[in-house]
């Protein structure tokens, strides 16, 4: 693998400065670690002190508009994010498009207005239960990026794609290994039909009950490049234990 795994906490709607001490925990432990790259995607309100916090993570957030500026109340813009020191945004998460009505196009809008403010992306796909039981697991996900990945000349750059299964999030629960690894050649394959040779260094996440315990064996499954965490994101010790995880399966 070209890349170091990527490892990357979504903080959801949690954080207040008060875990700002986690994020240097997970900084400190991480500048001590070769070969992984490690980051944080917290709250929009914590996206500045956070970046001022902390050295050699990267620090995201976990949703942009579609426009750079204007009459959008409670809205956050790509370019606002660069300001207040983000470097990447999380686009089409399974919570916004069902709780948010986001729609594939919508997606693609995002990661364009990202892109085009210089962050990187981690875009989100993903089935549901009932689509998994029906055997259309993976016809939905090649929908999604087929209706969701960015488009123009330097769409790959900066672009990672979390597969990141509904069911799988925050219940415990995960798909085997077997199962992960032809989600992950089924979108190497759409990334290859779209990019061309470039979709082959689109880092491919996955996301979904990471734990201490599972994240080795999920790293190691086939394409899998890295690994999207939710609620084992939200202290140091459950999260650098993840990391060490992903360093160690490398050696
Ligand atoms: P959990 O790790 O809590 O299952 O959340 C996964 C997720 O949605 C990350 O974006």
């Amino acid at each position: 693998m070209a890349n170091p795994p990527y490892i990357v906490g979504n903080w959801k709607m949690n954080g207040t400065r008060a875990m700002l001490a986690e994020a240097r925990a997970i900084d400190r432990a991480a500048s001590r670690l070769r070969d992984v790259q490690v980051a944080l995607a917290p709250p929009f309100t914590l996206i500045h002190a956070m970046r001022e916090a902390v050295n050699d993570i990267g620090i995201g957030a976990q949703d942009c508009h579609v426009r750079p500026s204007g009459a959008f109340t409670g809205d956050i813009s790509a370019p606002m994010l660069v300001d207040a020191g983000a470097g990447f945004v999380i686009v089409g998460h399974s919570e916004r498009r069902a709780m948010h009505g986001e729609t594939d196009a919508i997606v693609r809008a995002k990661a364009e207005a990202a892109q085009a403010a210089g962050l990187g992306i981690i875009l989100c796909v993903g089935e549901t239960e009932a689509e998994r039981d029906s055997g259309e697991a993976e016809a939905v996900v090649t929908r999604q990026l087929a209706g969701s990945l960015p488009q123009g000349e330097e769409a790959t750059v900066k672009l990672s794609v979390a597969y990141e299964p509904v069911w799988a999030i925050g219940t415990g629960r995960v798909p085997s290994i077997d199962d992960v690894g032809a989600m992950h050649r089924a979108i190497r394959a759409r990334l290859a039909a779209t990019y061309g040779e470039a979709g082959g260094d689109v880092r491919i996440l996955y996301g979904g009950s990471v734990n201490a315990g599972n994240a080795a064996e999920l790293l190691a499954a086939d394409e899998v490049g890295g690994a999207l965490v939710g609620g084992a994101s939200l202290t140091a010790e459950s999260f650098t234990a993840i990391v060490v995880a992903a360093v160690s399966g490398r050696e």
